[in-house]
């Protein structure tokens, strides 16, 4: 870049930087996430910190950033509430480190405590003789907002300390911050709520946490379920612990909440770049949001004797994942069909860079939650990329609406095939009413052949729908028929290919009875669902004349799934692929008898299987259950005993932790048996 553009970009940067400050600050309105704000903040830090003539008195770097409500009372803080600095990267983490070892005495070795990095507010909690008179936000960093009445309102921050009836010492007068936040699930719960109340629902835990920390009425605070996790000590008139560590250690004893999960403390900076690198992938499992983790050298002395930059100390530092949410152009909303005739909104994006990789689809999950959320094409929408989840649409940044926006209409017709839209009572789906669309039947087939269903092995997505392009299959059953001719008509098969395919279809023939159940694109009939109805009727074609009456008397067969299985037989179109299937010798009976009975030990006990297991296959864990008397069934209820959640799980964990039902990890399952399990 020349000057005149080096100069012109950071003057743009700074244009940016004042307008996303003044509508986080004064309009509580951003239109950008934490994350893009960091992103600019940083590009301006470097160039100003690369060439110093650019840095202007007005630039954001040059002061520090406040909180303050207008009407709330404000208190000085005993002592400057800093910040941190933010690295990127295990590089940028051993700068620091070689940064600060020039200002140690040679070879200093330290030592260093990791942190979660809660994406929260700092609040500073002030105890006198160990009762709490009060609660403050940061502020800007000198003077903060006093909250005291909503602080109280927050069950994790002790009133007293200590809590229990130690004779733990504590300085008559001692300040310590923490971070107010809503944890995970307390924030569904709160947006279930506001849902079934018919309001619109947050969108973003962190804002919603500050709003509520800064309401001016309590009431309203106590309605929102905030937690506070404390890690510092700002300030004790007596003496408090040297390092960060044994203050950690001291303010879980009196009382407070700390991550004591997560924390570490390492002589090693090879071994804590070790743990911060693993640790990315173990964020989605904790019970708060977090955006990084925070790295201070363990001795306080050393701590403070590092002194501060601007409002920086250099002791300690963020090391930040990469945002996981971003904001871009909701362009359009289209309807995706699936295997089952359900219609899933997807969001058509401006393309964005979110956690490592560019999305330009996302999902909507429904058009019930399009209309809650109020999301219209042409919003700027806040997309999340969490984990291995598809990308989703979390809401509308309504800050941003220029009135050009318009509503999204739900579906009236397929868009595929144009038949017209279903939508079952008390469900949210609309579904194509045609078994015959295109598009249906391709998913079908696709998943017919998948690892999870029939898994047959060598026919991709591609060559499924080249076969139904030539026309050498209509539907599941005509892969049972195909020929190394029609396989050798295609694209990218060879002998050799077609030849491993034909073997697998052959194979996929004598596939287990609820396998077979479970890959027809029944609605409803997952592999769990699948498995009950293979174990209660042994053939096909006692399933198929089951009535629906009959089906709901089963245990974990709902009147919806009843319904489906009974339409889904009564339709001439599937009445004729299962005689092609039958034809064709595609097992469609239980060949053994139920499997005998090993031990007692789950007698009496029913369990929900949920994601995919280490070792077990679900049939297997399933039969291993009932072999020890258990019984499988395939929703969550408050009768279920226990949930076991391998990894990717669904819905239905969310539902065990919603109504408490234990939860096992297949090591757990195994120990019940007893090892009993060869
Ligand atoms: S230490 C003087 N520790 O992150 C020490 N801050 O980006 C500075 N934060 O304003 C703070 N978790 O609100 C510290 N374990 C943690 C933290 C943490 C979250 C917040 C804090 C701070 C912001 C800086």
């Amino acid at each position: 870049m020349s000057d005149s553009e080096l100069k012109a970009r950071a003057e743009a940067l700074r244009r940016a930087l004042h307008e996303h400050n003044y509508r986080y600050h004064v309009l509580s309105a951003p239109i950008i996430t934490d994350g893009e704000y960091d992103r600019l903040f940083a590009e301006l830090k470097q160039l100003e910190a690369e060439h110093p003539e650019l840095i202007a008195p007005d630039s954001p770097t040059q002061r520090v950033g406040s909180d303050l409500v207008a009407d709330l009372p404000k208190v000085r803080h005993p002592a400057p509430i800093l910040s941190l600095g933010n690295v990127f990267s295990a590089e940028e983490l051993r700068a620091w480190r070689e940064r600060i070892g020039r200002l140690l005495p040679e070879n200093a070795s330290l030592s260093y405590v990791v942190e979660p990095k809660f994406d929260g507010l700092t609040v500073v909690l002030t105890y006198l003789d160990g009762l709490l008179v009060q609660g403050a936000t940061r502020g800007n960093g000198e003077i903060g907002d006093d909250v005291t009445p909503n602080v109280r309102t927050v069950h994790t921050i002790p009133l007293r300390i200590p809590v229990s009836g130690s004779d733990l010492p504590v300085p008559r007068r001692l300040a310590v911050r923490g971070e107010v936040l809503f944890l995970k699930d307390d924030f569904a719960a709160l947006n279930r709520r506001l849902a079934q109340d018919g309001l619109p629902p947050f969108v973003n835990a962190r804002n919603t946490a500050a709003g509520a920390l800064k309401q001016k009425d309590a009431r309203v605070t106590a309605q929102r379920p905030l937690t506070a996790y404390c890690y510092e000590i700002v300030d004790a008139d007596g003496p408090s612990p040297l390092t960060q560590w044994e203050t950690l250690q001291y303010l879980r004893d009196l009382g407070f909440l700390t991550a004591h999960d997560v924390i570490r403390r390492f002589d090693s900076l090879d071994e804590l770049i070790a743990y911060v690198q693993a640790f990315e992938a173990r964020r989605h499992a904790l019970p708060y949001e977090m955006d990084g983790l925070v790295i201070k050298v363990d001795e306080r002395a050393t701590y403070r004797d590092l002194g501060v930059v601007g409002k920086d100390p250099r002791g300690a530092v963020a090391y930040k994942f990469p945002a996981e949410e971003a904001t871009t152009r909701l362009l359009d909303v289209t309807a995706n069909v699936g295997r089952t005739g359900v219609l899933t909104p997807t969001a058509v994006l401006e393309p964005v860079f979110v956690s490592g990789v560019t999305v330009r689809q996302a999902s909507l999950h429904n058009y019930d939650l399009i209309a809650e959320k109020d999301i219209r094409i042409g919003d700027t929408v806040i997309v999340k990329r969490s984990g291995e989840v598809i990308p989703y649409v979390v809401g509308p940044v309504i800050a941003a609406r220029t009135g050009a926006e318009r509503p999204v209409e739900r579906p009236q017709t397929c868009p595929v095939c144009a038949s017209p839209v279903a939508r079952d009572e008390g469900e949210v789906a609309y579904y194509c009413t045609n078994p015959a669309c295109p598009e249906r039947v391709a998913r079908n087939i696709e998943y017919f052949v998948s690892r999870s269903a029939m898994d047959i092995v060598g026919l991709g997505e591609r060559s499924v729908r080249l076969l139904l392009e030539r026309g050498l299959i209509a539907d599941e059953a005509d892969l049972f028929t195909l020929t190394i001719e029609d396989l050798l008509l295609l694209e990218g098969f060879a002998e050799k290919k077609a030849q491993n395919l034909l073997s697998s279809i052959e194979a996929a023939k004598q596939r287990p009875l609820a396998t077979l159940i479970g890959s027809l694109g029944i609605r409803g009939v997952g592999s769990t669902v699948a498995e009950v109805l293979a174990r209660h009727f042994h053939s096909m074609d006692a399933l198929a004349a089951a009535r629906e009456d009959e089906l709901q008397t089963i245990e974990g067969i709902g009147p919806h799934t009843a319904g489906a299985v009974v339409e889904w037989f009564a339709n001439p179109r599937n009445r004729a692929l299962l005689d092609k299937l039958r034809r064709a010798g595609v097992r469609l009976a239980e060949e053994a008898a139920p499997p005998s009975r090993a031990s007692d030990r789950l007698a009496g006990r029913t369990f929900v299987l949920t994601g995919t297991l280490p070792t077990l296959k679900r049939n297997e864990a399933a039969t291993l259950i009932e072999q020890h008397g258990g019984k499988v069934v395939g929703s969550v209820s408050k009768k279920t005993s226990f949930v076991v959640v391998g990894e990717e799980p669904g819905s239905k964990l969310t539902k065990a932790q919603e109504l408490g039902v234990p939860l096992l990890d297949e090591a757990g399952l195994l120990a019940m048996i007893g090892g009993a399990h060869g």
